[in-house]
């Protein structure tokens, strides 16, 4: 639950162990932490709790099965192990294509420092694969603006040596070369950073939506207080209508509202962009934004359909369950930029073990994959189900050591990450620009939707009796929505979304 104090706090890996102890599980934009007890054990993140507590669905089985049928292909491993293990609304993503045939893909990220860990890459690895499923535009939004603002706020206002705001840009640059060498399709991806993209239909999406958000209610969904900067407690608006398709009416093919040209016509927002529907994979801590987002879809000026979210849990740090791989603690965590011995020393020196204290107690009694990191990390990275499941269970009877499970880990990590520098090398400035260029982005879509006339295509000449019906429905949604949240309470993290 996000307290007052929430946003000030530091990271959990770094956290002092005395002062945590008897404290929840935390998990936020800017806090993940799991329950510390009175003993000062930090337990596993309890992600059970957190669908009751967020108010999100379960993936079930079923939803597998039908994105399979509607796909014609197997999902995903991290969906198939329950790393992606939650949702709101997939299954109207899969309506929607297997109907219309389309939807939008937005995901991002926060670039606070120039190097990405093994854990940043596990929802574009995700993504990568969706956007090859469906065949559907994507949008990544760099965040260079928060970041910025978050550090000034953590500083209490100062400006630290490190924390201009080139810097930022500068990290956002190298974050989307390194996810450019995740192997994005450039036809079908725009990639940006705040700095330099907002303006536009953009920020008319972003000022509309600031205006549906009181200060109380983002402060009660992000844990601001009086003296959180203005810049941060606006920022949610940004992250929030990036997830509309009428924010960048260029990537579909028609006109913005810039420099240099400004077409007339193109001064208000297209209507035509706000019934396509957007899915967001993204880690759960990302989830009050977008509950945010869910509760003022419809209240825009041209509604658009409430954002489907799949939800994935956190790559635990080296350490073990309860933190997450944090940039700022080195021996957390796997960075892309890690050398093979490298990879090799912090697994074998740092990654928590599930084995027993001795060889003959783990040969007698077996260890625990479950809370074992190299196993955890194998079940992120290795692609067969069949040999996942064979080391877990010669784990289990003891036949299988810790050191032998780490030898596993190692290889697998030191081959994606190999893999990874290597096309990382290719990645200049120039292909980066190619990527965060605007441009009308190709894509098919599903070839056989069961209505194939596009939900963008439809716009339905309003009369004045519509506009008034419509008005009339706004107001409504507008009521109700104040009404369950009250127009100056705070929107509170554990406060069920819709
Ligand atoms: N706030 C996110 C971060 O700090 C970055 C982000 C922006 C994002 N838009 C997103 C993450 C959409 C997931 C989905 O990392």
């Amino acid at each position: 639950m996000a307290t007052t104090d929430a946003v000030g706090a530091p990271p959990a890996v770094e956290a002092n162990i005395d002062d945590k102890k008897g404290s929840a599980q935390q998990i936020d934009p800017y806090n993940v932490a799991g329950e510390v007890d009175e003993q000062g054990n930090i337990k596993a993140i309890d992600y059970d709790r957190l669908i009751q507590e967020f108010g999100v669905q379960p993936l079930t089985p079923d939803q597998l099965q039908r994105f399979e049928t509607v796909t014609g292909k197997k999902p995903h491993r991290l969906m198939r192990r329950k790393l992606f293990f939650s949702h709101r609304d997939f299954d109207k993503i899969l309506d929607a294509y297997e109907q219309y045939g389309t939807f939008m893909l937005y995901t991002g990220r926060g670039p606070s420092s120039g190097s990405m860990h093994l854990g940043h890459t596990v929802p574009f690895l995700f993504t990568k694969e969706l956007q090859e499923i469906f065949d559907v535009p994507l949008v990544i939004m760099l965040t260079d603006d928060e970041k910025y603002l978050y550090t000034r706020h953590k500083s209490e206002g100062v400006q630290k040596p490190n924390c201009h705001i080139p810097d930022y840009l500068s990290y956002a640059h190298d974050n989307i070369k390194d996810i450019i060498a995740l192997g994005f399709d450039p036809a079908k991806t725009f990639i940006y950073s705040d700095y330099e993209f907002v303006g536009g239909h953009f920020y008319q999406n972003i000022n509309e939506f600031e205006s549906l958000v009181t200060f109380n209610q983002a402060a009660g969904a992000f844990g601001f207080t009086g003296s959180t900067n203005i810049g941060l407690i606006a920022f949610g608006a940004k992250q929030c209508v990036a997830a509309f398709p009428s924010s960048y009416p260029s990537l579909f093919g028609l006109p913005d509202y810039r420099a240099p040209d400004y077409p007339a016509a193109a001064k208000r927002r297209h209507k035509s962009l706000a019934s396509i529907p957007t899915l967001i994979p993204c880690a759960i801590d990302q989830e009050p934004y977008f509950r945010m987002l869910r509760d003022r879809c419809e209240r825009m000026t041209d509604p658009h359909p409430k954002t489907a979210l799949i939800l994935s849990k956190f790559l635990t740090a080296l350490q073990g369950p309860g933190g997450k791989m944090s940039a700022s603690d080195p021996n957390s965590a796997i960075f892309m930029s890690d050398s093979a011995s490298q990879i090799k020393n912090k697994i074998n020196k740092h990654a928590f073990s599930g084995g027993r204290e001795s060889l003959e107690e783990h040969r007698r009694l077996g260890g625990n994959p479950d809370v074992d990191v190299a196993f955890t990390y194998l079940s992120y990275f290795l692609e067969s189900d069949e040999e996942l499941e064979e080391l877990a269970s010669k784990y289990r009877s003891g036949e299988m050591l810790t050191g032998e499970m780490k030898q596993r880990c190692i290889a697998e990590l030191q081959k994606f990450v190999g893999a990874f520098q290597e096309r990382r090398k290719e990645v200049s400035d120039e292909v980066m620009r190619s990527f965060m260029r605007l441009r009308k982005l190709e894509w098919r879509g599903n070839p056989n939707p069961t209505k194939p006339a596009p939900p963008a295509s439809v716009e339905v000449p309003e009369t004045n009796g519509a506009v008034a019906a419509k008005k009339a429905e706004k107001l409504e949604v507008r009521q109700k929505v104040d009404a369950e949240q009250g127009p100056e309470q705070g929107q509170g993290v554990d406060g069920q979304g819709t």
